[in-house]
């Protein structure tokens, strides 16, 4: 289930190169969307291909509460900075999660394609362990561990959010295709346990591993 790349711009170029295959084939792709430092190296590649991004609709996995969307350090301002200003894909079609994504989403289809990363303590999105693996899309407390790791992006850990909106894991489970992406030493441990483990409430991406559809790509630098 994990493929093993040898380097960080490897695997960027390749998942890249899916999302670029996904649009070409379906102009009206739902793509779900991550943040954090794992996916910059994919959107990165992902910009320069020449690829029409008009009928496309984005949901992004999360979104802190109480900063604003205009925050230098809000998912808003990260996607507009790596994605949707270098693109074009229409403002309408952008989605955040908020409480009517999951009726939305049903009633379109679901998501085609989601990016997912993963944090040390096995979270996706801000399924922070103890997550029920059937959690609608809500407002969630964030784990002392999530803001002390997000604090390297804020002044402090004082500054950073201490509450976020996140896609539930059953809005997860539902997506058609899953690909989750990690880097780094510190990650092996528990993209390992996670998919080679038990499944746990204690690893939430650990439920993934019951998904038919789901890749894992790992660099180790
Ligand atoms: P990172 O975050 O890509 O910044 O390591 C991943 C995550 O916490 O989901």
């Amino acid at each position: 289930m994990i493929t093993l790349f040898e380097n960080y711009n490897q695997m960027s170029e390749y998942v890249a190169s899916i999302v670029a295959e996904e649009i070409t084939n379906n102009p009206n792709l739902r793509l779900g969307l991550p943040t954090g430092s794992t996916p910059i190296g994919m959107y990165k590649n992902l910009i320069q291909f020449d690829l029409d991004w008009s009928n496309v609709k984005t949901y992004n996995l999360d979104e802190y509460e109480g900063i604003g969307e205009n925050h230098p350090q809000s998912y808003h301002t990260f996607m507009n900075k790596n994605l949707f200003l270098h693109v074009n894909l229409k403002k309408e079609f952008i989605h955040f999660p908020d409480k009517n994504l999951d009726t939305h989403l049903k009633q379109v289809g679901g998501l085609d394609l989601l990016i997912l990363g993963i944090g040390h303590n096995g979270h996706i999105a801000f399924n922070e362990p103890g997550s029920s693996p059937t959690s609608a899309t809500r407002r969630v407390k964030l784990t002392k561990e999530t803001i002390i790791a997000n604090s390297r992006f804020f002044g402090s850990e004082d500054e950073v959010p201490k509450w976020a909106f996140t896609m539930g894991l059953k809005t997860i489970r539902e997506s058609k295709r899953i690909i989750l992406i990690a880097n780094g030493q510190d990650k092996w441990d528990i993209v390992n346990n996670c998919f080679n483990g038990d499944v746990t409430k204690d690893r939430p991406a650990s439920v993934l591993q019951m998904h038919p559809n789901i890749e894992v790509f790992y660099a180790p630098q």
